[in-house]
């Protein structure tokens, strides 16, 4: 039996990228086939295409979808035949979610959120996982105190501001790179027009200094950098004595916003760290590690089909073609997506 599936011969270019028709996989033990009837990209996506994590070459990328299940490996009892669900093939799997099956560990599958579409479940697995992580470090922190969110109009920014609302309180404060992107955090995220910052054409000090002037002249509590490089080194300058600086991307070690640099804040402050990589477990973990994603993907279904948190925003793109993914590498290189980018595949 042979599936259709957007398949990267080369790194580098999006012209490396061809639709083929491939062998289905077949489950192994403590794998469920899912049929895959929508599929979602991240930035990682374009990462891998780049050659940023070495050759694994000829690869089928995606590491979010949903579907139904439609075939079930030895020793799996928690799913049956036409379930629908979403899952994060990443890392662990027969191949990435660019195809119209995928076989996935059943610890990376959970029911799919009943209120949602096959669209909109794809966008949610590795955003809100990585959302999840970030914003569930705030549980034990103090409630009255303001939090700062780098990147909150993206594709984890919009997960990370409903979580964080979740899990710690409403008071939220944040970026936008122009005035549309502060109607889009306003209107689609419930942000106070007034806590959000216009960047553009700011350096980081002046952001700093306004932030700081919006929150009544202190720092925060705790500060998400979603974005990397000169927003890190802003939310490490912005975070209060004791505070909790999260990030969610690592840097060139080499370079100068290395956890050591800006004056050793992480120790004039007294402050914690928290790196999150939703790829933890998969990429390093022993299988006995892997429970946390299926625990994860399904508390945040209940908080989905109980309305504490939606699918902030997101855009279909086509369906399961070369020109689908080439759009959407495309897109997300340019750094300015709202939401979320998603494929259905029929
Ligand atoms: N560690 C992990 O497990 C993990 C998981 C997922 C993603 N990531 C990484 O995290 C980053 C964000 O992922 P994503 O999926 O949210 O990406 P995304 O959807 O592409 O994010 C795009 C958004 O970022 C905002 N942005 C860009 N530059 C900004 C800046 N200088 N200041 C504030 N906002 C800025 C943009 O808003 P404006 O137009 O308003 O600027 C845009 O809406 C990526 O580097 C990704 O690889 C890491």
């Amino acid at each position: 039996m042979k599936m259709n599936a957007v398949i990267l011969h080369a790194m580098g270019g999006i012209d490396n990228f061809r639709l083929d028709n491939v062998d289905i996989p077949r489950p192994q033990k403590g794998e469920v086939r899912i049929r895959v009837k929508a599929a979602a990209f991240n930035p990682v996506d374009v990462k891998i295409r780049q050659g940023a994590y070495g050759n694994c070459l000829p690869v089928i990328l995606g590491a979010d979808c949903s579907g139904f299940i439609d075939e079930i490996g030895a020793e799996v009892n928690n799913f049956a035949i036409g379930d629908e669900v979403y899952a994060m093939p990443f890392g662990q799997g027969s191949n990435g979610s660019y195809a119209q099956y995928v076989c996935v560990p059943y610890q990376f599958v959970a029911k799919k959120p009943k209120n949602l579409s096959f669209e909109e479940a794809a966008c949610v697995p590795l955003a809100a996982m990585t959302a999840y992580r970030a914003a569930s470090t705030l549980q034990s922190l103090r409630k009255d105190r303001p939090i700062f969110i780098a990147g909150a109009a993206g594709g984890v920014g919009g997960f990370a501001v409903q979580l964080a609302r979740y899990f710690h309180n409403d008071l939220i404060y944040t970026l936008a790179g122009s005035e549309a992107s502060s109607e889009f955090l306003s209107e689609k995220l419930n942000i106070n027009k007034a806590n959000i910052i216009i960047y553009k054409g700011l350096t980081t000090e002046k952001l700093r200094e306004k932030l700081i002037e919006v929150n009544h002249g202190n720092l925060f509590l705790a500060t998400f950098d979603l974005v990397g490089k000169e927003m890190k080194t802003l939310c490490l300058e912005l975070t209060d004595y004791s505070g909790h600086v999260i990030s969610i991307v690592p840097e060139d070690p080499k370079s100068d916003l290395s956890l050591w640099a800006k004056g050793n804040l992480y120790f004039q402050r007294n402050l914690s760290t928290h790196s999150i990589f939703v790829g933890a477990e998969s990429y390093s973990g022993k299988s006995e590690t892997w429970q946390i994603y299926c625990e994860q993907l399904t508390h945040i279904m209940h908080l989905l089909e109980s309305g504490t948190i939606k699918v902030p925003y997101y855009q279909v793109l086509g369906g399961l073609t070369v020109d689908t993914v080439q759009n959407a590498h495309r897109l997300l290189e340019t750094g300015r997506v709202k939401g979320k980018l998603v494929m259905s595949v029929d």
